[in-house]
């Protein structure tokens, strides 16, 4: 089954076309990068993709069912790219904050909360305010956020952003595991080393247009035409788009 089905999805500011004719698809269980630079379209693509901006034309599926939806809605993990998280709150109470709005019981939250806090490395750090954090732990809360209510999809919006190395291996580690449980991730990104040790599949947009699409190892498989060389070519000229794509 497909968690996501894009279907020629348009969206435009004024005069700026922020996503053209997109057609793209997740499979259950994969997990999906989705690149470009800054401006490609991609934070757009995901707002869709949550049911906060409708598209201009086109038509989004996410788990078979209308992402306008409640019911859909609460099957989707979301981490935004930039958190603004009530900053007096510190991350016990933000979670029980959004574990609530899920309709979790304070147990629940409880029993979850604490394995992922451990996880992601804030365990000493949780009864701090939020206002006291750095980026990168906010980014980490941020994931914790996201995954509290065990989500079927996770829809990650630039999560390496801020990470140290040590964070950014543990995020990794976390990412796998959902595959292992079965869960998709979709996950926007210009951080290509990243990106190809986790994804099964890589989306490129460049200004609002996808430009390759196909399993990591098709596109980067050989060694010699890793997915920042491809990145760049897609970049910089035509002609490289159509051999990257041959
Ligand atoms: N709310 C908005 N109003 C006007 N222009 C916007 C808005 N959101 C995004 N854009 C424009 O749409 C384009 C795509 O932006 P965005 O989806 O945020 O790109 P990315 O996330 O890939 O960096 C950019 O040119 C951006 O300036
Ligand atoms: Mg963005």
């Amino acid at each position: 089954m497909d968690a996501v089905v894009i279907q020629d999805v348009s969206k435009r500011f004024g005069s700026t076309q922020a996503v053209s004719r997109l057609t793209l698809d997740v499979q259950s269980g994969e997990i999906l990068g989705f690149l470009g630079t800054n401006g490609a379209g991609k934070t757009t693509t995901i707002k869709m993709l949550l049911g906060l901006m409708p598209p201009d034309e086109g038509s989004i599926r996410v788990l078979g069912g209308d992402p306008q939806e409640a019911s859909t809605r609460s099957r989707i993990g979301f981490m935004p790219e930039t958190a603004a998280y009530y900053p007096y709150l510190n991350l016990h109470e933000l979670l029980f904050f959004y574990g609530g709005l899920c309709g979790m019981s304070r147990a629940a939250i409880r029993a979850r909360a604490s394995d992922l806090i451990e996880r992601v490395g804030l365990g000493a750090a949780a009864g701090r305010l939020l206002k006291t954090y750095s980026k990168g732990m906010l980014q980490r809360a941020g994931i914790v956020q996201a995954l509290l209510h065990d989500p079927e999809l996770l829809i990650l919006d630039e999560p390496l952003t801020g990470l140290d190395p040590l964070a950014r291996i543990h995020f990794r580690d976390l990412i796998l595991e959902l595959r292992e449980q079965g869960k998709t991730v979709f996950f926007s990104s210009h951080e290509l080393t990243e990106a190809e040790l986790i994804c099964d599949r890589v989306a490129i947009l460049k200004q609002g247009e996808l430009v390759v699409c196909g399993a990591m190892q098709a596109i980067a498989g050989d060694g010699e035409r890793n997915l920042e060389r491809i990145f760049l070519n897609v970049l910089d000229t035509d002609t490289a788009k159509k051999e990257v794509l041959a």
